[in-house]
């Protein structure tokens, strides 16, 4: 059942109206529903019930403070790929033991972060990176727990933007090279070989491509369990996808079934790195129709939010939903519109030639399963304000990342000297 329910024909987030809320907020914003996070998180950890699996919610999916706290308050612990990231779930209440430093690119200081807090693991992805690791940890006087991220070349058979698992993406080690990894992390001093990891993309709907990459993972634990060198981890990395615009969405019992069998008999503790099956579908982008449009080829309803505060549907052709906040009445004949942004690019579109019940300017709109590389993903090209995010829970809601003022835009830009002195310039007088 989706958070998202009109009552007496007014779309609310659980019991919160949002149309009410666009009187104090304004919009655009994002709006999350606590509950639904908590029933993702609950639904999960109960598919996975039985086995010594770990959830490590993957941040960069939506690292809004209140969201992470939301789901540390469960138990959860963090997938994350920057010392910002490693911040923002200590701040929410993370244990550093339960957080996993994954990424391509570990800078020496992020490392060394991780270090001093005393993360869980962290994911290498290349034998360069495991020297540095050593050497920023024997400069600590430490030893970096580390799992080998696997490149196991399974299609993921997902948008290639976000297909991660095949030998030509930049992730993980290629197969062929893991024994040079494991001698590696076995040679230098500053490692502790703890596990394997494996993440093959985002947004997977069909199911085998999991079991393809989970085999190949498990195939290689057993085979080092074989050569002596039994490790304590294995990371199946996230990437179980949501139904969008009611396509059908996997199946989380089917998913847990392939790790059970895949698993089956292994000594290991299981780590998992869900972001989006979290926190997409609880969350929804409010917008407010400006504009209808009647152009000789299309009608075009032209709405406050833009690509530079939702990015999918121009970057991944993704398809969101899209419902009125008052429900039109029953029968209402829709019309095919495009729905646009302010921005100036022909890809600030969020969908074409799509039928909706007509609207008219003024209306409002919420765009669904939002919650999961939205605001994350937000800028401010052509000079728009970030957008801020509400959460409600039951009856409550709260602001919980407010719209930056003009003024405070403003001032994260500095003029040098030279310029200072220009008539009508700011700080002139
Ligand atoms: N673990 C690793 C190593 C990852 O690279 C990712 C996502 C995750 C976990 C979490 O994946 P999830 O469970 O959310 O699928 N911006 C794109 C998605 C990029 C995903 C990047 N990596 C989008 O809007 O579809």
């Amino acid at each position: 059942m989706t958070a998202f329910q009109y009552r007496d024909g007014d779309l609310h987030a659980e019991d919160v109206s949002l149309s009410a809320l666009t009187e104090t907020i304004g919009t655009p914003f994002y709006c999350y529903a606590s509950g639904a996070i908590e029933g993702a998180y609950t639904a999960m950890a109960a598919a996975l019930s039985g086995l010594p699996a770990e959830i490590c919610y993957a941040l960069k999916a939506n690292g809004n403070l209140a969201v992470v706290r939301t789901l540390a308050k469960l138990g959860a612990g963090a997938d994350v790929v920057s010392e910002g990231e490693m911040r923002i779930a200590l701040a929410a209440g993370v244990p550093a033991g339960k957080i996993v430093f994954a990424g391509v690119g570990k800078t020496a200081e992020e490392m060394a972060a991780g270090l001093n807090e005393g993360i869980q693991q962290f994911n290498v992805e290349s034998l360069p990176e495991m020297e540095t690791l050593s050497r920023v940890a024997v400069s600590l006087g430490r030893r970096a727990p580390i799992a080998l991220r696997v490149n196991p070349d399974v299609d993921a058979r997902t948008h290639a933007k976000i297909s991660t698992g095949q030998a030509e993406n930049k992730f993980g080690i290629d197969l062929d090279q893991i024994q040079d990894a494991v001698k590696l992390a076995m040679d230098l001093p500053g490692l502790s070989l703890e596990g394997l990891a494996v993440h093959i993309g985002s947004q997977l709907t069909e199911l085998t491509p999991f079991r393809a990459a989970f085999e190949k993972l498990t195939a290689l634990y057993r085979d080092l369990h074989g050569q002596g060198i039994p490790l304590r981890r294995l990371d199946f990395g996230g990437g179980l996808g949501i139904g969008y615009d009611g396509a059908a969405a996997p199946d989380l019992a089917a998913y847990a079934a392939i790790v059970r069998d895949c698993t089956a008999g292994l000594p290991a503790e299981l780590v998992f790195e869900p972001g989006r099956f979290l926190v997409g579908d609880a969350g929804v982008l409010i917008s407010r129709v400006l504009y209808v449009k009647q152009g000789t080829a299309r009608r075009f309803v032209i709405i406050d939010a833009a690509m530079n505060d939702l990015i999918r549907p121009a970057m991944y052709d993704a398809t969101h939903g899209f419902l009125p906040l008052r429900a039109p009445a029953p029968g209402t004949a829709e019309e095919a519109v495009d729905i646009v942004g302010p921005i100036c690019e022909s890809s600030d579109t969020f969908t074409r030639q799509r039928n909706l019940p007509p609207v008219a300017a003024g209306d409002l709109l919420a765009i669904s399963s939002s919650g999961a590389y939205g605001a994350v993903m937000s800028s401010t090209y052509n000079g728009r304000r970030l957008v801020p995010e509400v959460l409600v829970r039951g009856g409550d809601r709260a602001l919980v990342r407010a719209r930056p003022s003009y003024a405070a835009m403003l001032a994260e830009m500095t003029l040098p000297d030279w310029l200072e002195q220009d008539q009508g310039a700011r700080g002139a007088a």
